[in-house]
């Protein structure tokens, strides 16, 4: 925890070592194996391949840390400036919370925002008159989040925990909010909607971002290439990154739209909107995979909006 915030606790411990990236780097679906899961221990290796194999939950939390932990810095570098400092951006389309308002007025509302890597958009929130904790699995992401909190005079409490085991007491939080974070990067994606639903007070709201699920179909390329459907969509098995020991340096896992679905109503949610983002005309910016070629013809973030009654 970088800058301390007790009122959420409740005296639970802060820092969750029990599991577990948009990396937008990820050319999904280039290759396809069914492999059993490696010995877990063992240094990280150089990448050597990517695949299509299953990968648990332990497995994934391990490798996504180290991930994230070293492209930290990279991630900012590359994308820090689109995502501003003290904004809350959706997705590579650009659609901001300052115009979007998915969450509502959070002013004096108590807002967790998972998966939150440098905390930007709780940033943006807490500008508002949020009192908000951002929480993110990588310690370097929210180091990269201390820093902007000194450089720009707008700081929030930044942990490091998994959003799969949440270390708060229950209904502790008005908005539980995620751009991008943890949902496409975990294999119990359904457990972190759990979390957040407990950790919600009645009449709360959970508003995340997430990757489309139609995109796991296409090469996942800025190009004309990325317009073609190679895989099948309905092909859960995870996307991984291995080392030539065949450990796993990365993952993200696939939900159909139905699955997400299921997954917001087994945690007791109610869905009340799913926003899918257009390419906005005027914009250029690539970010990875998500393209003006592709974005003008394939949606690429989906917004899932969910009420706790
Ligand atoms: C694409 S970044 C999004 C970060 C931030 N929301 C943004 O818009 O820049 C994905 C983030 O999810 C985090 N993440 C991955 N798995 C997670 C998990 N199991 N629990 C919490 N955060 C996780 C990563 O560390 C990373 O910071």
């Amino acid at each position: 925890m970088v800058d301390s915030e007790e009122r959420w606790t409740d005296g639970i411990a802060r820092t969750s070592e029990r599991q577990s990236t948009l990396s937008g780097v990820s050319p999904q679906g280039q290759s396809r194996a069914d492999r059993p899961e490696p010995a877990p221990d063992g240094p990280r290796g150089e990448f050597a391949e990517v695949s299509r194999r299953a990968t648990g939950a332990q497995e994934t939390a391990r490798a996504n840390r180290g991930w994230w932990d070293e492209q930290a810095a990279d991630y900012y570098g590359e994308h820090g400036a689109f995502l501003g400092d003290v904004d809350l951006c959706w997705g590579p389309e650009g659609l901001r919370e300052a115009t979007a308002r998915l969450l509502g007025d959070c002013t004096g509302q108590d807002v967790l925002e998972i998966g939150g890597g440098a905390g930007q958009g709780g940033r943006f929130l807490a500008s508002e008159g949020a009192r908000v904790c951002s929480t993110d699995l990588s310690e370097q992401m929210v180091r990269v989040g201390a820093a902007i909190n000194a450089r720009t005079g707008v700081t929030l409490p930044l942990l490091t925990c998994d959003a799969q085991a949440l270390p708060f007491a229950d209904a502790s939080f008005d908005v539980v909010f995620t751009a991008y974070g943890a949902l496409p990067f975990v294999a119990d994606s359904a457990g972190v909607l759990r979390e957040a639903a407990r950790v919600l007070r009645p009449g709360g709201r959970l508003v995340f971002s997430t990757t489309h699920p139609i995109r796991w179909a296409f090469p996942d390329v800025p190009g004309e290439a990325g317009l073609t459907a190679t895989s099948s969509y309905f092909d859960r098995s995870p996307y991984v990154e291995l080392d030539g020991a065949g450990r796993v340096l990365y993952a993200e896992h696939h939900r159909t739209i139905g699955d997400r679905v299921r997954e917001i109503v087994a945690a007791g949610l109610r869905l009340v909107d799913l926003v899918e983002p257009p390419w906005p005309d005027d914009h250029e910016q690539e970010w990875g995979g998500w393209s003006p070629l592709r974005g003008r013809l394939l949606p690429g973030t989906a917004v899932f909006c969910c009420v706790k009654d």
